[in-house]
């Protein structure tokens, strides 16, 4: 089952969603969360973090795994995912930061760091609530369009698309890292609950044929439309499309 909410603003997409993820942690307080990074989390985790200095949630006894890391970059890198989540998450609430993982971009073998981090999961018993952006082509963590979807974590060569979307937070289109290491659609698929974030019109038509076309690995987000239970918190920009063709569709 798969349901809409469409805010105005970003703020208020923000706000729904974290009330989303707040009530996965209220509810099981030893929650595994499928994290993600990128800009449209940003406000989501500060409201989050609100919440937390409020006393209103802890993230004492949340475990979290990210969907993916640039490969080849360290984890002090200003750029890296590891330092994004530090500095936009895990540094503003009272989570233990041993109980935070997000693959090692400097692993010798990424192979060995892809089932390493597969078996890490497992450990886990799975995701409880895993969180996702949507990037321009559909890809989801770095899932990017190809002939099949990948089940396990996966050492991917980027796309041009996402280095040209990324290459905004470096220098030049060149410093961008041109391979990634990534959780795979397995255990995305196998997360109890998906919580997608999306904002802006540059992602109205993707998210529409994602969830309203074909489910074919040439939009990796159609698979979601397998999911038992996902929540889309949408702004209006990127819900449009969505709210033009399927109204019926949004309930809130
Ligand atoms: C990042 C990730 C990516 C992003 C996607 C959208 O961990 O999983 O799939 O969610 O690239 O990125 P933004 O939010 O920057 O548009």
């Amino acid at each position: 089952m798969i349901r809409f909410y469409c805010a105005e603003t970003y703020e208020g997409m923000s706000a729904r969603a974290a009330t989303f993820m707040a009530a996965q942690v209220l509810a099981k307080p030893d929650s595994v969360i499928g994290l993600a990074t990128g800009s449209t989390p940003i406000g989501m985790y500060t409201a989050l973090a609100d919440k937390c200095s409020r006393g209103e949630i802890t993230f004492k006894d949340v475990r979290t795994v990210n969907l993916d890391e640039y490969y080849g970059i360290d984890p002090t890198h200003d750029q890296s995912y590891r330092y994004f989540m530090n500095k936009n998450f895990f540094e503003k609430i009272d989570i233990c930061l041993g109980n935070t993982n997000v693959p090692n971009g400097k692993a010798e073998d990424p192979q060995a760091e892809c089932a390493r981090y597969d078996a890490l999961i497992d450990s886990y018993g799975g995701i409880d609530m895993q969180l996702l952006g949507i990037g321009r082509d559909g890809h989801i963590g770095f899932n990017e369009p190809g002939d099949a979807f990948i089940p396990g974590t996966n050492y991917i060569k980027l796309t041009e698309d996402t280095i040209d979307a990324n290459s905004r937070f470096f220098a030049s289109a060149d410093e961008v890292p041109k391979y990634a290491l990534t959780t795979g659609i397995r255990a995305i698929m196998q997360a109890k609950k998906i919580l997608m974030v999306v904002n802006g019109e540059s992602k109205a038509k993707i998210l529409e044929e994602a969830f309203f076309g074909p489910i074919t690995p040439a939009n990796p987000a159609s698979i979601l439309q397998l999911h038992p239970d996902v929540v889309v918190c949408g702004d209006a920009p990127a819900m449009a499309i969505i709210a033009e063709k399927h109204p019926e569709a949004i309930i809130g």
